[in-house]
């Protein structure tokens, strides 16, 4: 078979492995979009310890063993997570700590300057905060945080190795399948790059429409 048979043959099985990859990408994005900002609430308060002991572990080890921990560890303690789950969670976890810390340099980005002359007009601590730094640091944030989701859907394919079918997985089954792996895992990258380079190109496009005049 030559090469443009297999694709035709072979690429509409593997390309419906995106649909599951961009599923596990957007619930865990959208868990550590909640976890980022709920850190960054701690990080910002006396219990910024507690941000810490999250965010440190979580970058501190790989994304692989995270993903063990929680489907092969936790059972032998009685927690027992299906592998959807497992991925879900063990991503969501993950990326949490990575957003918490988009989110802590973004406010850090925004000068004293501006919380001083806040204050100075009479801005409560919550008021500063509302309407000074909010507002900017999520401007600030949203291109890191479209990179962060490009990130998360290249990681997911990691959970190919708990048995998930969706992209990667699915490349596996074809190139055990034809014994073609070069082609079969060539259309999973084409595939992978063809939806993180369109993020990525909207995450400069973004950034540059976003920035904030005397910001770096
Ligand atoms: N490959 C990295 C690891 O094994 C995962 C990095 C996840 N990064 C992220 N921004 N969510 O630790």
């Amino acid at each position: 078979m030559d090469f443009t048979t297999f694709l035709l043959e072979y690429t509409p099985f593997i390309a419906s492995g995106l649909l599951t990859t961009l599923e596990i990408s957007l619930l865990s994005f959208s868990i550590g979009l909640v976890l980022g900002a709920f850190m960054l609430s701690l990080s910002l308060s006396p219990l910024r310890p507690v941000a810490r002991a999250y965010v440190e572990p979580i970058r501190g080890t790989p994304l692989l063993v995270q993903l063990f921990v929680l489907y092969f560890g936790l059972p032998s303690i009685g927690v027992k997570l299906d592998a959807f789950t497992a991925s879900v969670l063990a991503l969501g976890l993950n990326s949490g700590a990575y957003q918490a810390e988009i989110f802590r340099s973004a406010v850090k980005g925004i000068p004293d300057s501006q919380i001083l002359a806040a204050e100075s007009l009479g801005f409560s601590g919550s008021q500063v905060f509302r309407y000074v730094i909010l507002p900017q640091a999520l401007r600030i944030s949203i291109p890191s945080l479209v990179n962060e989701f490009v990130t998360v859907v290249k990681e997911s394919s990691l959970a190919a190795v708990i048995g998930i079918v969706e992209l990667t997985r699915r490349g596996q089954y074809v190139a055990a399948y034809t014994y073609r792996a070069f082609e079969a895992y060539i259309i999973v990258a084409v595939l992978y790059f063809a939806v993180c380079y369109a993020f990525s190109h909207a995450s400069r496009i973004l950034e540059k429409k976003l920035r904030i005049p005397g910001y770096t």
